[in-house]
């Protein structure tokens, strides 16, 4: 959508082709599905000619034709490519000579070449001659509000140099700088390097936190410390886990490709079991608040501020929220929520209760655990009237009854 935006803005004729009925729907009647666009600028994008369909004909008459479909992981953990595949073969069955076919979903390197070339082909038109192929990283930061489609840079590899050369032309018209690489697998490289780089590094800090509670050393104070120097340190922050999409899921395709090759990428998967270990380390960091206080969790009201994967956005997906409920749950907490961007909140069959006032929430609970930093909370008001409060994001200034991670 940041992408059909931003071309449609540059006077491109834009289709959304989706096979999910509902959306395209939303769309068309000027309704908006993501946090990063309101109803405005979808009201926008159709006056200025951007079309929602669900017809895949639309692929024959495309000049170019952009793949944003998911990539998640299936129950084994490994990638699960039938999204895919199934928007590569409709692509094939309408391919017309002269299209350019850019992947922009996130994948282990060799997808672009081994899958979707095969499958294209099919169609028995020729890669790189009658056709062209490329890879292009989505690097969307949803609800960055400094760094969006247009003003990162965008990396760029084809499959043949004319390839590339035709997918940078494209994404120049709408893309302040395009990076080009030297083929489709170091484009795909570069995405998962990124997000690999941002896994291992939280779950460093992760560990740290864990240590440095043991060893009674503020680790919040130590990062902030670290981060002036002005060379050679990126500051990450512990958290209770990672969430999202991408993080927790990109560098399994990574090292799912390292463990065909015989032996494992060892980062990663230290990386993942480090990060999937923090919100059970955060249930414990409640219950021996809660113990401290002479209390249980059993029985208790426990108050879980922000389950959404990030700050700021409505996004739940495969947050951490969801793992530190359940355990909660599990130990016998009375759980609530609070949450301006969710409406509802469902932790496998119990429906977890919304409480819309922050102050009575925090007033009914006996322990706050602020799980995500939105900007609507008052952070003041939950230092003041949480009972005991465990901050996950070092954000609230520690006292008697307020500890952090
Ligand atoms: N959203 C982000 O912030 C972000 C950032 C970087 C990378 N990515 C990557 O981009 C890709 C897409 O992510 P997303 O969050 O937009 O996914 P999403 O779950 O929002 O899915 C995008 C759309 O694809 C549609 N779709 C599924 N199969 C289809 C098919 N065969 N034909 C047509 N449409 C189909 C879905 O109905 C959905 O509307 C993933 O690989 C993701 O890892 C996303």
């Amino acid at each position: 959508m940041p992408l059909a935006k931003e071309a449609t803005n540059a006077g491109l004729r834009v289709v959304g082709l989706d096979v999910d009925q509902r959306k395209v729907n939303a769309l068309a009647s000027g309704r908006s599905h993501i946090d990063d666009l309101g109803d405005a600028d979808v009201e926008a994008m159709l006056a200025s000619g951007f079309i929602a369909t669900s017809d895949e004909e639309v692929l024959a008459r495309s000049a170019a034709i952009v793949v944003c479909v998911p990539t998640p992981l299936d129950e084994d953990h490994r990638p699960d490519l039938s999204a895919v595949e199934g928007a590569v073969k409709a692509i094939s069955r309408q391919l017309t000579p002269g299209t350019l076919v850019v992947l922009e979903s996130t994948t282990y390197p060799g997808t672009t070449d081994d899958v979707v070339r095969p499958l294209l082909e099919n169609s028995g038109l020729v890669a790189g001659v009658d056709f062209h192929l490329a890879f292009s990283p989505e690097r969307i930061d949803p609800g960055n509000p400094k760094f969006g489609l247009r003003n990162t840079p965008k990396v760029v590899g084809g499959y043949t140099a004319a390839c590339g050369e035709r997918a940078v032309a494209f994404y120049s018209r709408f893309v302040e700088q395009v990076v080009p690489v030297s083929g489709t697998r170091e484009a795909e490289m570069a995405k998962l390097l990124e997000n690999t780089y941002r896994h291992v590094n939280i779950a460093l800090v992760n560990e740290m936190a864990i240590f440095c509670d043991e060893l009674g050393v503020d680790l919040w104070e130590a990062i902030e410390a670290a981060a002036t120097k002005p060379f050679g340190f990126q500051k990450f922050l512990p958290g209770p886990g990672v969430g999202g999409h991408c993080i927790p899921v990109d560098p399994s395709y990574l090292s799912y490709t390292v463990r065909k090759l015989g032996y494992p990428f060892r980062f990663v998967e230290l990386a993942q079991e480090i990060n999937e270990r923090m919100p059970s380390y955060v249930v414990a960091r409640v219950q021996r608040l809660l113990n401290r206080h002479r209390k249980a969790v059993n029985g208790s009201r426990v108050l879980l501020l922000g389950v959404t994967y990030k700050p700021d956005i409505a996004d739940e997906r495969e947050t951490p929220a969801v793992p530190v409920a359940r355990a909660l749950l599990e130990l016998g907490a009375d759980l609530a929520f609070v949450d301006p961007h969710v409406k509802g909140w469902k932790v496998g069959d119990v429906t977890i209760s919304r409480e819309e006032d922050l102050a009575t929430a925090l007033d009914a609970a006996d322990v706050t655990v602020l799980l995500q930093q939105h900007a609507a909370f008052d952070l003041g008001m939950v230092e003041e009237r949480g009972a005991l409060v465990l901050d996950t994001r070092g954000v609230l200034v520690e006292n008697e009854r307020v500890e952090r991670l």
